[in-house]
């Protein structure tokens, strides 16, 4: 266990303002302590889907992207889901992924030599339990991550565990319909109860979940949970959301009597999302929006329903069966700190549906910012900004646990790979959260999303990578699985040599 005090990370030299003291803020480094590292997910890195017991998850049901798109925003969201798995028919991505499951020893060297702080992954849930309503759970899938969290602590890597990404036992949702049904909390708590004592010395930073606030326009996904034909989406989700609140609640409690020295925090996908037009309609449909991502964290941190939850019910018909002691427990025991993504900033207007048409992640052009081949906008200054804007709301410490480029590499003649566009990316970013944390923003560390490259969660495809390793793979499945550094490799390890010293230089520090 390594001991990270969160609370206690502090850079007072940044909070000044006139021009001696601006020379004393451009020369601070980020803080010592400060996590530096990368950040993955089971069902995108893993594969082994069903090695040594595990049962099959939905995510092992949801196949590649397939057929054609009628636009960008369309791609975004791809994936086909099958009731049944037919390996004849579907090519589903995550069944190998990148066999990190066998292959993590010499993945964690990698991250080691870049001399990583933390790495963020999550455990499977169908490794421990494979179907979920089990009382025992799987040995074989314990003693899995009780060796991958041995490796990471053997290099002195904080695991950053993230219990459920994005998934869940395939039975549940079969059996139960998923988090729509109040049972999901008594087996996500047996869960966490396995997980949480026999990982008690071993890991002490822990998440809930992944992105919960993009449930709505992807519930599949983030709530792990099937809508009918015919139902109320909105009513639906909602109570999923309230379960999946409970269900945070008692596992906050859990986690720290369990572990009294564990941070738990929620985790959100945040982009800065900017009006269309100063068109006052444009500025508080923009509000709106923000606000309907906004309310899971409200939930989450401040322990309430917040004021306007009352209107979105009333006009949406909305009835969400609360049973007695619940909004104690949500008050009660609320997350330790907010772990966000951010990877883009989107544009929005009043009556426009292209942001929920791609599952929450595209929205209109914004004609200042460049674009990734997904269709995802550039725009460091939006971290920045997203950063103010959850310490201005929350006053919690903030963990970015995801932020990258996805790009299709190629490998060049000399057998090298110049992704010189990535270390544009991720240096305009980290310039970003040093901003950020002048202005007096509480940031505990920086995890890149995808130091390997992986599937694509919203396509399913390899070819958009995110590494500072290459991995020999293609769309289609083929490939050797071998791992290559591209040029990102050493400069991301000068990074973290330096605490961001070498970032630093270019905004004239020392
Ligand atoms: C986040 C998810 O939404 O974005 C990750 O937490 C995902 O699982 C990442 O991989 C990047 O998205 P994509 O679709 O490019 O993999």
């Amino acid at each position: 266990m390594i001991n990270v005090n969160i609370r206690k990370q502090k850079n007072s030299t940044c909070l000044v303002n006139t021009t001696k003291e601006a020379v004393i803020l451009k020369s601070t480094k980020f803080p010592d302590n400060f996590l530096w590292g990368g950040a993955l997910a089971a069902n995108q890195c893993e594969g082994a889907w069903n090695a040594d017991g595990k049962g099959d998850s939905i995510l092992d049901h949801v196949t590649g992207l397939r057929g054609s798109y009628s636009s960008i925003h369309e791609m975004n969201r791809g994936r086909t889901y099958t009731a049944e798995i037919d390996t004849e028919k579907y090519f589903y991505p995550c069944h190998e992924a990148i066999d990190f499951y066998h292959r993590y020893k010499e993945d964690i060297a990698l991250f080691s030599e870049m001399g990583f702080k933390a790495l963020r992954t999550s455990i499977n849930w169908t490794r421990i339990f494979p179907k979920g309503d089990e009382s025992e759970p799987n040995e074989k899938g314990l003693q899995f991550y009780d060796d991958l969290f041995d490796e990471m602590l053997k290099y002195n890597m904080e695991p950053v565990i993230t219990i459920s990404h994005f998934e869940m036992p395939m039975h549940l949702i079969s059996r139960y319909g998923g988090w729509r049904d109040r049972k999901m909390i008594g087996f996500y708590i047996n869960y966490c109860k396995v997980i949480f004592e026999r990982y008690k010395d071993k890991v002490d930073f822990w998440l809930t979940y992944n992105e919960l606030n993009h449930l709505h326009d992807n519930p599949l996904f983030a709530g792990n949970v099937l809508v009918h034909e015919g139902e109320n989406p909105l009513e639906i989700t909602y109570q999923a959301a309230h379960h999946l609140f409970v269900a945070s609640a008692e596992a906050v409690k859990l986690c720290h009597a369990i572990m009294p020295a564990a941070k738990i925090g929620c985790m959100l996908s945040l982009s800065t999302v900017y009006a269309n037009t100063c068109s006052p309609d444009d500025e508080f449909a923009t509000f709106q929006l923000k606000r309907e991502h906004y309310f899971f964290s409200d939930v989450f941190i401040r322990g309430e329903y917040p004021g306007y939850f009352k209107r979105i019910m009333r006009e949406n018909s909305i009835k969400i069966d609360v049973k007695d002691g619940d909004l104690e427990k949500i008050k009660n025991y609320t997350v330790d700190y907010l772990a966000f993504s951010y990877y883009r900033s989107t544009t929005h207007k009043a009556g426009s549906d292209t942001f929920k048409k791609s599952g929450g992640v595209l929205g209109i052009k914004n004609p200042y910012l460049e674009t990734t081949e997904w269709g995802w906008q550039i725009d460091p200054v939006g971290l920045r900004h997203v950063l103010n804007e959850m310490w201005d709301r929350y006053q919690v410490p903030l963990f970015i646990v995801e932020n990258g480029l996805g790009y299709e590499d190629k490998i060049n003649s000399d057998g090298l790979i110049h992704d010189d566009y990535r270390i544009d990316y991720v240096k305009k970013h980290l310039v970003q959260i040093y901003e950020a944390i002048c202005d007096g923003v509480d940031v505990i560390g920086y995890l890149y999303w995808g130091p390997v490259d992986m599937i694509a969660n919203s396509t399913g495809q390899m070819k958009k990578r995110y590494g500072f390793v290459y991995v020999d793979k293609d769309d289609e499945g083929n490939g050797t699985l071998e791992r290559r550094k591209k040029d990102s490799f050493e400069w991301y390890k000068e990074v973290i040599k330096t605490q961001g010293n070498n970032i630093l230089k270019i905004l004239g520090g020392k």
